[in-house]
């Protein structure tokens, strides 16, 4: 099920991503081919799935999540260009690739990955991108700040570079993975639910729950991929965490015990999902898949 569900959505995101890196200007082609090749390059696109899934387990159309979609792909995508540059976590594969930085060069992947960022909050703040109403859009708008910001997302890369080296315990890992990557995989589901027109809080506090669940069990799946998955099938380098020496739950608990985690994540993730029946099946096999995938 998940497969149809995945391509229908990539597919659906794909076309109204693709239609954003058109160079306004011959001396911005450059700039625009370097977002369009960190863009448009064989992504999980799990961040659109869950905006979609949520909006349409509140009984939402999807085509009013299009926008919200785009965005947090947007900048997810730039955290991974800059997450990959020589001072960060220096690595030159990505989505099967080389890292725009490899690409292109540093500076660009720098601008590349800026102008991604900024792109995010104008498709989600423009009424031609996004046709909700303007509190709507402003209630997206601050959802999608914050989990990207410093107190999201940019935190969760800042606490990750200084962890370095250090042995983290497991209060302060999972701290690091809400930010670096469960802030924004809540602000998906969040931004689904509120382009459906249709969630009330308590809604959003059953969707918040599920998310949280999920967003910590997709980073520490990221973890254990580093260590038992292969380069080719991750489409980046594998082992570069410990090559890094960054903390993992698999370095603090090895992998059984990391692997259990996920799994009981993942249960919990689907317990939240109690309210709905059906039209939550999407976000149930998204669950199951964040901690079954192979890359
Ligand atoms: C990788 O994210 C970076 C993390 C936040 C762990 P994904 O595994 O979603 O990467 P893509 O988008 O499919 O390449
Ligand atoms: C990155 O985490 C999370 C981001 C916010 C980009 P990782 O550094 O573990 O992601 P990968 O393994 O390079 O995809
Ligand atoms: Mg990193
Ligand atoms: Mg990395
Ligand atoms: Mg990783």
């Amino acid at each position: 099920m998940i497969d149809a569900y995945q391509s229908q959505c990539q597919a659906r995101v794909d076309d109204a991503l693709a239609a954003l890196f058109e160079a306004p200007l011959p001396q911005l082609q450059r700039l625009y081919q370097a977002m369009r090749y960190s863009v448009i390059n064989g992504g999980k696109r799990v961040r659109p799935l869950l905006v979609y899934a949520a909006c349409e387990a509140l009984g939402g159309n999807a085509s009013r999540a299009n926008a919200a979609a785009c965005a947090v792909e947007l900048i997810h995508a730039y955290s991974l260009v800059h997450d990959d540059l020589p001072a960060m976590d220096d690595d030159d594969l990505r989505r099967g690739q080389p890292t725009t930085h490899i690409a292109f060069d540093e500076a660009c992947a720098i601008l590349a990955g800026d102008g991604l960022q900024t792109l995010a909050f104008e498709v989600l703040a423009d009424a031609r991108h996004n046709p909700l109403d303007a509190e709507v859009r402003l209630r997206m708008l601050s959802c999608l700040s914050r989990a990207a910001g410093p107190a999201g997302m940019v935190g969760g890369q800042a606490i990750d570079l200084g962890s370095v080296g250090c042995k983290l315990d497991q209060a302060a890992l999972e701290l690091m993975h809400r930010h670096k990557t469960g802030a924004m995989i809540e602000a998906s589901v969040t931004l689904g639910a509120l382009a459906s027109g249709l969630a009330d809080e308590p809604a959003l506090q059953a969707l918040q729950r599920y998310a949280q669940a999920i967003g910590l069990a997709f980073q520490v799946q990221d973890d254990i991929l580093d260590v038992e998955s292969d380069t080719a099938t991750l489409g980046k380098t594998q082992g570069k965490d410990s090559a890094n020496d960054k903390p993992t739950y698999p370095a603090l608990l090895g992998l059984p015990a990391a692997k259990s985690y996920a799994l009981e994540l993942r249960d919990q993730a689907i317990a939240a999902l109690s309210p709905w029946g059906e039209s939550a099946e999407p976000l149930r096999a998204l669950a199951r898949f964040i901690v079954a995938r192979n890359s």
